[in-house]
């Protein structure tokens, strides 16, 4: 029994040894095979060149395997061409977050500015805004952010057909209010050709013509964000200094939540993740996140580029927790020349009378008036 066993495990160990030399000797001359094809069709490809003819005949067959494949620059930067993706708040805003190394664009690129439009539902003024856009399109983009619940009913004629964004409840005060402006600039960063960003809302109104609106904010060496360092209790009382050390009270900042700002603070915007914990965790009523993250932020990290002043008028002539709100009865040629008198600001380091090219706060019922009196006063 024990002498069977000798003869098999000899010719086992002969077969292992025989078997790897034999691999080894195939797998050298198949290396060696290939060194020599490769290096061969290098030199075919250098001396006779690529023939377009194979090429052109290759890439068809290519092309129905993967539809997806982009043919062109132009159209691997295409914005969405539907804005009612499904990614999640953290996907958009990393997405958003892409910037091109390069600064040069390969291309001519018109720079165009976003209006995003946060809103409850409807917009009772989008009749003078339509006209307001009229024969500028290639130099704007719109994006709406309405409550999730909300049916949009626009004519596909109109400019704002189709242009609603994935929203979630937001509330005043609230981060939820910070999230819904970030969800806003995170869908408009996706437009390559979008440089400038205004959040407006549905009572909003603009004051000037397109041109003059496009011309004031392209040629602004500042971005138009409220910022204010208020010593009082309702600025710097509502500070924390559990934000050390990311926020100390001498950067804390104040300001309207309606802004105009370029793409680089957009960016700063969606991105960020270091100053957002802080804000969400030590900043809630009475200290409402929406009038400081973003101003305190951008101070923080871009105080040059900053007009530290907002764009959009209101009245807070009448005292108390909120602004004035303007109905169909308000709106007279009278009230039209006292929007526009009297304000003094700096524009790019000089006087300006233009500090204004939006305004708020108007209700529905003034749309009728404000559409008769646009040409005289708007200039629209
Ligand atoms: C826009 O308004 C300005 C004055 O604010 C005026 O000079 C210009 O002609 C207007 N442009 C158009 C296209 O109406
Ligand atoms: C806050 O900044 C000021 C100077 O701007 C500095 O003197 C102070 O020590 C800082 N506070 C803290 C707690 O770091
Ligand atoms: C805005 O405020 C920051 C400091 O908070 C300052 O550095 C900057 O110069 C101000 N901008 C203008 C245009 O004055």
């Amino acid at each position: 029994m024990e002498e069977g066993k000798d003869p098999i495990i000899v010719t086992r160990t002969n077969q292992t040894r025989v078997l790897p030399q034999r691999l080894l000797q195939l797998l050298v001359l198949f290396l060696v095979l290939c060194f020599t094809f490769s290096v061969v069709s290098i030199y075919m490809i250098r001396f006779f060149g690529i023939n377009n003819n194979s090429l052109t005949n290759v890439r068809p067959s290519l092309l129905t395997c993967n539809r997806e494949e982009v043919k062109s620059l132009q159209q691997s930067i295409k914005p969405p061409s539907n804005l009612m993706h499904e990614m999640s708040d953290e996907e958009l805003l990393w997405r958003a977050s892409f910037v091109p190394r390069v600064k040069k664009f390969p291309f001519e690129r018109v720079p165009k500015v976003a209006f995003m439009f946060l809103t409850k539902g409807p917009l009772p003024l989008a009749p003078l805004w339509e006209r307001f856009f009229k024969g500028h399109e290639g130099r704007y983009s719109i994006y709406v952010h309405s409550l999730p619940s909300f049916q949009p009913e626009f004519a596909s004629t109109s400019v704002f057909y189709k242009r609603q964004i994935p929203s979630k409840v937001s509330e005043w005060g609230k981060m939820s209010m910070c999230d819904a402006e970030r969800r806003l600039m995170a869908n408009a960063l996706l437009d390559m050709s979008n440089e400038w960003f205004v959040l407006l809302s549905e009572s909003c109104i603009p004051l000037y013509n397109f041109t003059t609106i496009y011309n004031h904010i392209s040629q602004s060496k500042y971005s138009f964000i409220g910022a204010f360092d208020d010593p009082g209790p309702f600025g710097r009382g509502r500070y924390n200094d559990h934000m050390l050390p990311e926020v100390n009270i001498t950067e804390w900042r104040k300001g309207s939540q309606w802004f105009e700002i370029n793409r680089k603070l957009a960016l700063y915007i969606v991105e960020d993740n270091k100053f957002y914990p802080k804000f969400a965790e030590f900043c809630k009523p009475a200290c409402y996140v929406d009038e400081h993250y973003f101003p305190t932020m951008l101070t923080i990290k871009a105080p040059n580029l900053l007009a530290n002043r907002s764009i959009t008028w209101v009245d807070w002539s009448r005292g108390g927790a909120h602004p004035a709100s303007f109905g169909g009865s308000d709106i007279t040629e009278e009230f039209m020349k006292k929007i526009f008198e009297g304000h003094k600001c700096s524009y790019n380091g000089q006087p300006s009378s233009i500090c204004f090219l939006f305004a708020r706060k108007f209700s529905p019922s003034a749309l009728q008036p404000l559409f008769l009196l646009a040409p005289k006063f708007l200039g629209f």
